[in-house]
């Protein structure tokens, strides 16, 4: 593994670097810019179907940008030997911080496919409750954690 990181560090850094702005990035983009503009229509019907279909697209980038995440995570925690240095609580803050952010987005995955069923079914009320909540606290709370996660990275990364 050590071999690994030190043929590769560059790449493999870029990997998990990339992997955060896409996932980060791209919940912030979808909730201060994609959902305002999307208040603006008037039609639920169309509202709706749009929303849905914008949360499928950007869940087929964020879900390989959550495995690559942390397939580079644990490559480096091993190469780098933080263990038994004081380095190690920002690792385990880390990996603490996936798991959460990884259950917040597997709740979101959920409640967008229990929406699109009530929406297929022309229930749209059902279809704006469930997707509700995705809006008004799972991405604002992961993207919160995303920003301590990058900042714990800066931090890892040594001067
Ligand atoms: C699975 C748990 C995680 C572990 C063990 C971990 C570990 C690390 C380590 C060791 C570094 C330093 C790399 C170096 O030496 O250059 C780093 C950097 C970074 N991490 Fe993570 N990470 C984890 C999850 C995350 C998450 C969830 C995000 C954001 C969503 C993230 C964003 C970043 C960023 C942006 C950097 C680059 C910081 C810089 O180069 O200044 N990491 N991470």
């Amino acid at each position: 593994m050590e071999t690994l990181f030190n043929s590769f560090s560059s790449i493999i850094v870029f990997l998990h670097v990339i992997s955060a702005i896409v996932w980060v990035g791209g919940m912030i983009a979808i909730r201060f810019a994609v959902h305002y503009s999307m208040q603006e229509i008037e039609d639920p019907k169309i509202k709706l179907g749009r929303t849905l279909e914008t949360l499928r697209r950007f869940f087929n980038m964020v879900i390989p940008a959550i495995i690559i995440l942390l397939l580079s995570a644990i490559i480096m925690i091993i190469a780098l030997k933080f263990k038994g240095t004081p380095l190690y609580n920002f690792v385990i803050a880390k990996e603490a911080i996936w798991t959460i952010m990884t259950i917040v987005f597997i709740v979101i995955f959920i409640k967008r496919k229990q929406a699109s069923k009530a929406f297929e079914e022309g229930k749209f009320p059902l279809a704006k409750e469930k997707l509700m909540p995705i809006a008004q606290y799972l991405i604002p709370l992961n993207i919160i954690l995303g920003l301590v996660a990058i900042y714990l990275g800066v931090t890892l990364r040594g001067f």
